[in-house]
């Protein structure tokens, strides 16, 4: 509970989260704070060991240089400077190295010779300490979660399910845009191995209604955000009792949100949106973790590795990848080209050494032929990224005997399908989705 803590104060760095990971990798915990944190503040984050004044480009808020509360200073804990030629410190660093190696090294001593930290940050602690924070949070009362079987709705199910088992409900909703065997698997894991009281909501029917004709990628996306939300809705007001709403929120969604000294990259959302009648307390067990920490949590819970090991995939799903105005012989097209695709993938070694790899169905047709007559079908585009960060992406190089095989078996298996196309347009000009 009281593990030790290095606090890294935010002064304008862009290599926080960088940093915080090195540091939790070497078994200390660390976390991120604003740099007009103050000392009441902290205090309530742990036993703190020491702080890394973290500087960097974005150094100016506001017009005014970020300075450091003369309190801080006054805490008499180890500090180390990093990138920040105001800071009242003997302990400094121009900037920080580029390879993780060197800094390795700086931090280590740093943190085991500067501040005698105990590496008592693992999984295993974290996991216990979170089971017994949840139980005295929730009490004998009730829990929903949104169960998406992405990796950190699985793996919040599977902590709160060892927490306060059937104390928590689970809620799937299968919009229809899912990939092939999602749905079943979230039922057999969660149902059937784990014994989860889940509600699974077929809306297939509901949602491809409500998308018939809609061509607007943005405009698909607000039907898909905003039906899934009254869904959700409408379960949660048919369960009595329930107080407490779960969400996968983890470490990156909060900084993502936006520090003080960087704009927002993106604005942090799970399921929010549900009426005001409908509030409920918030419990986020993941909220301190990197997305590495979440999927050694997985394991450690008895999560599948296909589940803890997901590539990502957009909430609204299959839908931006049926191109145009969705329609039920091109979206099983692309279930059934994705579902092909992520098997020869998985039979050549390629799963989880590329990024992101999936397929997309335009709305228009070629000419082809197909037992000696003309054929006028749709073509199926191939699409594997790498990235780190989402925001820019290299196409990936596969192999051509492994796109042979995938070719082959898309166009003999996927019904309507006639030519299969390989996209070979980095992040940008393009962007890893095709809307
Ligand atoms: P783009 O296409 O913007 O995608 O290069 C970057 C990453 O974000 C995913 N993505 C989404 N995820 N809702 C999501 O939850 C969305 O609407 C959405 N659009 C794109 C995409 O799969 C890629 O990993």
């Amino acid at each position: 509970m009281k593990q030790d803590t290095i606090i890294i104060l935010d002064l304008g760095s862009t290599e926080n989260p960088r940093i915080a990971r090195l540091i939790r990798n070497l078994g200390v915990y660390s976390e991120i704070y604003p740099h007009d944190t103050t000392v009441a503040q902290l205090q309530n984050s742990g036993n703190i060991k020491g702080i890394i004044l973290n500087g960097g480009k974005n150094r100016i808020v506001d017009g005014k240089a970020v300075e450091i509360l003369d309190e801080i200073y006054g805490m008499g804990l180890p500090i180390l400077a990093v990138d920040h030629p105001t800071a009242k410190s003997e302990n400094r660093l121009e900037s920080w190295p580029d390879s993780d190696k060197e800094i390795e090294a700086t931090l280590r001593s740093f943190l085991f010779k500067d501040c005698n930290a105990e590496p008592n940050w693992n999984t295993e602690n974290f996991l216990s300490d979170q089971i017994e924070l949840v139980r005295r949070q929730v009490g004998d009362r009730k829990v929903l979660l949104a169960l998406s079987g992405g990796v950190d709705s699985s793996v919040v199910a599977a902590l709160l399910l060892k927490a306060i088992g059937n104390q928590l409900t689970c809620v799937h909703v299968n919009h229809g845009l899912l990939r092939k065997g999602e749905p079943e698997q979230v039922v057999e894991v969660f149902r059937n191995q784990l014994g989860a009281n889940l509600v699974y909501v077929d809306a297939s029917e509901r949602f491809l209604t409500k998308l018939e004709g809609v061509a607007d990628p943005e405009q698909k996306r607000k039907i898909i955000g905003a039906e899934f939300i009254r869904v959700f809705e409408e379960e949660a007001r048919k369960l009595e009792g329930i107080d407490f709403l779960a969400q996968g929120t983890i470490y990156p969604d909060i900084i993502e949100s936006g520090t003080k000294t960087a704009k927002a990259v993106k604005a942090h959302h799970n399921v929010g949106g549900l009426p005001d009648d409908l509030k409920f307390e918030l419990v986020e067990p993941l909220r301190q973790l990197f997305k590495d920490e979440v999927r050694a949590c997985g394991l450690a819970l008895g999560l599948p590795e296909s589940m803890v090991y997901r590539q990502p995939f957009p909430g609204p799903g299959l839908g931006v990848r049926c191109l145009g105005a969705i329609t039920r012989d091109r979206l099983e097209a692309v279930r059934e080209s994705d579902a092909i695709l992520r098997e020869e993938f998985k039979n050549a070694g390629l799963e989880g050494k590329v990024w992101q790899y999936f397929t997309a169905v335009p709305d228009f047709k070629s000419v082809g032929v197909r037992d000696n007559a003309r054929c006028f079908e749709y073509p199926v585009i191939i699409r594997a990224v790498n990235t780190i960060d989402a925001m820019t992406a290299t196409v990936a190089e596969i192999d051509w005997p492994v796109l042979h095989k995938i070719t082959n078996r898309i166009l003999q298996e996927v019904k309507g399908v006639n030519r299969v196309c390989f996209d070979l347009s980095p992040k940008p000009t393009a962007t890893i989705e095709w809307e």
